[in-house]
């Protein structure tokens, strides 16, 4: 491995064959340049502060509560969810481990890309300790198939989503696969996949929503972009043409390393490897550099109408 210092992206080591081994960004608008344009950034060692090998070896413990698919931090409300509660001191250990990573991530990346900072809204913080390879998942629900990121209870609103993922395993790489950009599956799937239009996205959709803002208001107020996004999720997951013929780049995160990337826009697999951190943060569109070429702005430039309410 090459050594790098504690910010700049890490050298050739982790880049799959044919990628830029030069390009090295050392300003946030050069950082900002590459993700948006819809690069993945690896950093080796990671630059912020990790659990330490106690903390580690605690979380290694650890174990999901019966169908989450992740253990989840909330920075916004202190709230730790979806492990099994071993007794009331363990799970405040896991919640204090979980709240330290986030509070670092955060820090570090606000360094990093200050402007994005200035007014994002820093999503969940996860850790995955189960084994990507072999875990049984609903099919729209694996992280093994490529695909862009939506969430389902999280709708986005038109902002972006970045994320900081960790490698955290004592030995083991992570490995992950990526793909196209959203441009360019937009060109090849969008239509296949349902483009909103004003007849389908109109009042059967809208009864459905009304109904579910009775019950789950969590999961109201979706945009014509998050229905969009959402069924693009499902529909890249469930493709075989696209997961058989998608050219891929293989990655392999050795433990230890951090990366970024804009999910909702390059496509990707988390193919083998268990022990990660990561946290979420929605970008504002009006952080970005090059907002035209977010998945919102190619989408109501094809469809010819609005997919966002005129306040986002
Ligand atoms: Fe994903």
């Amino acid at each position: 491995m090459q050594p790098s210092s504690q910010n700049e992206p890490v050298g050739q080591a982790f880049l799959p064959a044919g990628a830029d081994r030069n390009v090295r960004p050392t300003s946030e608008a050069a950082l900002a340049e590459r993700l948006e344009r819809g690069e993945l950034v690896a950093y080796a060692p990671c630059p912020f502060a990790l659990p330490n090998a106690d903390e580690r070896a605690f979380l290694y413990q650890q174990k999901l509560r019966t169908s989450k698919k992740n253990i989840a931090f909330n920075p916004k409300s202190g709230r730790l969810t979806g492990f099994q509660v071993q007794s009331t001191q363990r799970a405040a250990r896991l919640n204090s481990i979980l709240a330290d990573f986030s509070q670092n991530a955060t820090t570090w990346l606000a360094g990093a890309l200050p402007r994005y900072a200035s007014c994002w809204r820093p999503d969940r913080a996860t850790y995955r300790p189960e084994e990507e390879a072999t875990r049984k998942l609903r099919l729209t629900a694996r992280n093994d198939l490529l695909h862009i990121d939506a969430f389902p209870s999280r709708p986005s609103g038109g902002w972006r989503i970045l994320r900081l993922y960790v490698n955290i395993h004592p030995t083991a790489s992570r490995v992950w696969a990526t793909s196209e950009t959203f441009g360019k599956l937009f060109e090849q799937y969008g239509v296949a996949a349902g483009l909103p239009h004003a007849f389908t996205e109109g009042w059967t959709v809208r009864l459905q929503e009304g109904l579910l803002r009775l019950f789950q208001p969590a999961k109201s107020n979706r945009s014509d972009y998050d229905r969009f996004m959402l069924r693009f999720h499902h529909f890249l997951k469930t493709s075989d043409h696209f997961q058989e013929r998608a050219p891929r780049k293989l990655w392999h995160f050795a433990p230890g390393t951090a990366w970024l990337a804009f999910t909702d826009a390059l496509s990707h697999a988390d193919l083998r490897g268990r022990y990660a951190l990561e946290h979420s943060f929605f970008i504002s569109p009006d952080a970005l550099s090059h907002p035209e070429i977010a998945p919102a702005a190619i989408l109501q430039k094809a469809c010819g109408m609005p997919v966002l309410p005129s306040a986002a």
